[in-house]
């Protein structure tokens, strides 16, 4: 019998500081940097993002994230053997995020690690898990995605303090004898390392570089545009599913332009995107199971809908992974 991995429960997790458009203009503006909801709005789609404190940390996020898809799926922290977290700003250099979960979780023995492929570490560590519950590896993982990515944020670049926000978002994978995850693709150009970045690192106690995002905007939106088209193209290709029969794309949540860009390439239906970067803003590797779990806890994505969720951001890497939506909640 083949063996899949198929999702069972999925959750997420916000700090509670909800920041709208018109206080993070008035907050900035104390700093003496101008910006306005009208330019957020227009050039971006976003209306508010939510921050953490100076002690809420990527692991406490997941961890928040990760309870709420166990109790989705009604099944215990015992019962997992595999723990990825995506992120790109970890608590630590080491260990790794994902151990921090899986202590917090009072789980252990089973595999724990982080992947680090920025924006599109959630697909990134949901083709990993999937590709290791096929091969018989692990039998019941916790995909996670989980930033603060306002602790890297330069606050007096207005070009890109605005975008970020912090979260993560969590799923439940598990074995099963019907699919579940039909098709994944992942890919990566490092000739664009450069376009987005954070181009620092700690030696001797002090941090060598810049410790703050950077970002050509332009240069990223191009790309971003026409990966998310290709490689969405790609995985319905790889698993033979016409568009007409895909519910739901979610791509990674950075702007709303580059949302409705990529339904135009596709020749998708608008409607059948699912938004929330006016809500969580680019929360980076918690984008996609953020807005994963909005959408099943409302009620739009259901039992047996076909979703496609996409992932873009530095590297340049890129990817995609096309689910059949089980029974979860
Ligand atoms: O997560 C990884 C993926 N990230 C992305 O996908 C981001 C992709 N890029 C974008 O979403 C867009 O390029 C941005 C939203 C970052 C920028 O939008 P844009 O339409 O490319 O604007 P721009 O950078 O060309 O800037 C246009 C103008 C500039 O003024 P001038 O030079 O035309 O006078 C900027 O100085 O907007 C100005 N500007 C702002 N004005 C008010 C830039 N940021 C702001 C701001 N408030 N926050």
């Amino acid at each position: 019998m083949t063996r899949y991995s198929k999702i069972i429960g999925t959750g997420s997790a916000l700090p509670p500081d909800c920041v709208s458009n018109a206080e993070l203009v008035r907050r900035l503006a104390e700093r003496g940097i101008e910006t306005s909801d009208e330019w957020i709005v227009e050039r971006t789609g976003i209306r508010q993002r939510y921050l953490a404190d100076p002690n809420t940390a990527s692991s406490h996020l997941a961890t928040q994230a990760a309870r709420a898809a166990l109790e989705a799926a009604g099944r215990q922290a015992a019962d997992v053997d595999l723990i990825i977290v995506a992120t790109s700003t970890p608590d630590y250099v080491f260990p790794s995020t994902a151990c921090l979960v899986q202590k917090a979780l009072g789980n252990a023995g089973g595999a724990a690690f982080d992947v680090q492929a920025v924006c599109s570490g959630f697909v990134y560590a949901m083709a990993t898990a999937d590709a290791m519950i096929r091969t018989g590896m692990a039998s019941r993982a916790l995909v996670i995605g989980a930033e603060v990515f306002s602790r890297i944020l330069d606050w007096t670049d207005r070009g890109t303090c605005v975008l970020f926000g912090d979260g993560a978002g969590a799923v439940l994978l598990e074995a099963s004898d019907e699919p579940g995850v039909l098709a994944s693709r992942l890919h990566a150009d490092g000739r664009y390392e450069g376009i987005l970045r954070t181009p620092g690192h700690v030696c001797g106690g002090a941090v060598i570089g810049s410790p703050m995002l950077t970002m050509d905007g332009q240069a990223v939106f191009k790309l971003a545009v026409s990966v998310l088209d290709e490689v969405g193209r790609e995985v319905l290709a790889a698993a033979q599913l016409p568009i007409e029969q895909l519910d739901w794309l979610i791509p990674h949540q950075a702007n709303v332009r580059i949302l409705q860009a990529t339904a135009r390439r596709m020749g998708l239906d608008p409607a059948k995107v699912v938004v929330t970067v006016d809500q969580h803003a680019n929360t980076s590797a918690a984008s996609v199971p953020l807005a994963l779990d909005l959408a099943v806890r409302d009620g739009r994505v259901r039992p047996g809908q076909h979703v496609l969720l996409e992932g873009v951001g530095g590297g340049f890497a890129w990817g995609a992974v096309l689910v059949r939506m089980s029974g979860v909640h």
